[in-house]
């Protein structure tokens, strides 16, 4: 499974990419108005100068022509930018176009399967179904990775997918165990997947214990 951070803190960034297990970096408007990014394509340079991995940099053109235009600037800043696109139908025909051109695309805000069909149709290189945000209103994310992993291996669909709005270190797991290809989540949740309480309790005694043999007691 690929791990993606998302956010577009520069910081955050750099912190994950020193654990040596980043794979890529998911940005969208709301994490960019969260720290105030204002030249947005000089930001994603940026990104893209520290990770080598891909990185999905949103449109906000909601027509197709718009769509285009900002996609191939985007995709022009570097070759590991991805561009994202919202699950609308001006977007999946901008998808298809971007692919024919070689563009490689993201479509976001997949709250459903048959959305997920169409993109991968489309020729979408990643899906990001937006588990959380299903969970928020009493629906279970996890069920749309399972339908999506299991339709896309019917047909051999090439677009992977990728696990999104991510909450919790218990929503990588449950989306590793059903092949979702890629975790996009904040710095809080990569750092709370290597943490346990009894490895911090383990590692405190064979430290006291070291301590003690080399005081002699
Ligand atoms: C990533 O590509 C998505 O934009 C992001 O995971 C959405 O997460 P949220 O629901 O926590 O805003």
């Amino acid at each position: 499974m690929k791990f993606f951070i998302d956010t577009a803190d520069l910081a955050e960034i750099r912190e994950a990419h020193s654990m040596g297990i980043l794979d890529g970096v998911t940005t969208n408007p709301s994490l960019c108005a969260k720290i105030g990014v204002k030249d947005f394509e000089g930001h994603i340079a940026k990104i893209c100068e520290i990770v080598d991995g891909d990185v999905s940099a949103e449109v906000v053109s909601t027509d197709y022509a718009g769509m285009m235009a900002e996609g191939r600037r985007l995709a022009a800043i570097a070759p590991n930018v991805v561009v994202k696109v919202p699950l609308i139908k001006e977007g999946i025909k901008a998808i298809k176009t971007f692919t024919e051109e070689g563009i490689k695309t993201n479509c976001t805000l997949c709250f459903s399967s048959p959305q997920a069909l169409i993109a991968a149709k489309a020729g979408a290189t990643y899906i990001s179904p937006f588990i959380g945000r299903l969970d928020d209103i009493s629906t279970d994310g996890m069920r749309l990775i399972a339908e999506i992993v299991e339709i896309y291996g019917n047909y051999g669909f090439a677009t992977e997918v990728l696990a999104a709005s991510i909450r919790h270190p218990l929503h990588v797991v449950e989306a590793a165990k059903l092949g979702a290809d890629v975790a996009t989540m904040p710095l809080s949740v990569i750092e709370a997947l290597l943490k346990h309480p009894l490895t911090d309790i383990g590692l405190d005694k064979f430290l006291k214990d070291w301590a003690k043999l080399q005081a002699g007691g």
